[in-house]
Order: C-alpha cells, then sequence, then structure tokens
C-alpha cells in the first residue's frame, strides 16, 4: 500500500507492529501453503492489475513463512474467545477488512458490542457506512470509492479497498 495522495507517494504514521502473536476468524479460511487454495485466491484478482499480483505475492510469502492461527468461524461468535487467548502482556488490536458488508446490520451492532468491551485498539477497514456508530463521516477524496479506516470509531484514513493506497485525514 502507498501513502498519502490516492495512487501516490510514501508518507505517513506507517506504524508497524512488531512481536505480534497474529490470530483471526473467518467463515472459509483459505490456506495459502496449499497450492490449490492459493490459486483460486489468485483468481479473485481482476486482470489487468499487476499491482494486487505483486501484493498478493509479497502477502503469501510472509504467511507461508509464519502462518498466522485462523479459526474457522463467525467474527462475532468466535471474537471474544479467540480475543481472551492473547498473551496477557500484549496490545490487543482488533482487525477487520472487508467483512461487515457481508454482515447484517444487527450483527454489526453485536460485533461493535464485542468489541467495546474488550480492553483492545479497534482498527476497522470497511465500506464507509457499515460501522455502527462512527464519530464522524468525512467526505471521500473526489473520483474515489474508497474504504474507511477507523480506529476506535473515529475515521482515521481512506484507502483504496485493494489495498493501493491510503489518504489519512487530518484532524
Ligand atoms: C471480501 S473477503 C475479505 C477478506 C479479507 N478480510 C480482506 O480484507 O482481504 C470477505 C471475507 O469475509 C468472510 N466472512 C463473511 N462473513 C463472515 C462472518 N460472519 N464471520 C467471519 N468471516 C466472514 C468471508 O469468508 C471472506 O473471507
Amino acid at each position: 500500500m502507498s501513502a498519502g495522495k490516492p495512487g501516490r507517494g510514501l508518507s505517513g504514521p506507517g506504524v508497524r507492529p512488531g512481536g505480534g502473536v497474529p490470530a483471526g476468524i473467518d467463515l472459509n479460511p483459505l490456506d495459502v501453503t496449499d497450492e490449490e487454495e492459493d490459486a483460486w485466491l489468485r483468481c479473485l484478482i481482476w486482470p489487468g492489475e499487476p499491482d494486487r499480483d505483486e501484493r498478493l505475492t509479497a502477502a503469501v510469502a510472509v504467511a507461508r513463512q509464519d502462518p498466522p492461527r485462523i479459526i474457522r468461524g463467525d467474527l462475532v461468535d468466535g471474537l471474544v474467545d479467540l480475543a481472551s487467548q492473547a498473551p496477557s502482556h500484549a496490545t490487543l488490536v482488533v482487525f477487520h477488512s472487508a467483512v461487515l458488508v457481508y454482515v447484517s446490520q444487527s450483527r454489526r451492532r453485536d460485533f461493535a458490542a464485542a468489541v467495546r468491551d474488550l480492553d483492545a485498539v479497534w482498527l476497522s477497514n470497511e465500506v464507509p457506512g457499515v460501522l455502527p456508530d462512527l464519530i464522524n463521516q468525512p467526505t471521500p477524496p473526489p473520483d474515489t470509492d474508497p474504504f474507511v479506516l477507523v480506529r476506535d470509531g473515529t475515521a482515521v484514513a481512506f484507502t483504496d479497498g485493494h489495498g493501493k493506497w491510503i489518504q489519512w485525514i487530518t484532524p
């Protein structure tokens, strides 16, 4: 992902967490160490998008080197149990991307309530409007159809839905 104006430059906070213990939940997790599942994931990249192919290749290399633990299940049902397994000395970060749009309004509210009950940093990268009780509903950059990156209920950046760019929102 590049940062700054859409499609340009590198700047911005650039936080890179280290020493974490990644774990996730998905209704249908894919195992990128499996050639067939990796091939299926690559089929989802639209024609003429070599940059997405490059990012996927890089992400798969990281995941193969150090496979994260992924639980098969629903994000509301599985969250609290998974979060309880995080090391007590660690900062708990709940991150989700491109998923709430597939979840009903009431389940989104259940999920938001469950995250708020955790002592966690909450990062949400989703289509605008799907996150309940977003504190500010900023106007996206012109000629874009972005996602919005939200930290603990406050929008902090617009992002390309496929990870191409990020534009920080200045308070
Ligand atoms: C568009 S993909 C996004 C994948 C990934 N989060 C990303 O940003 O690239 C949507 C994912 O949401 C998962 N999903 C949909 N409903 C879910 C639910 N209720 N609980 C957990 N995962 C769900 C699907 O299985 C799918 O992997």
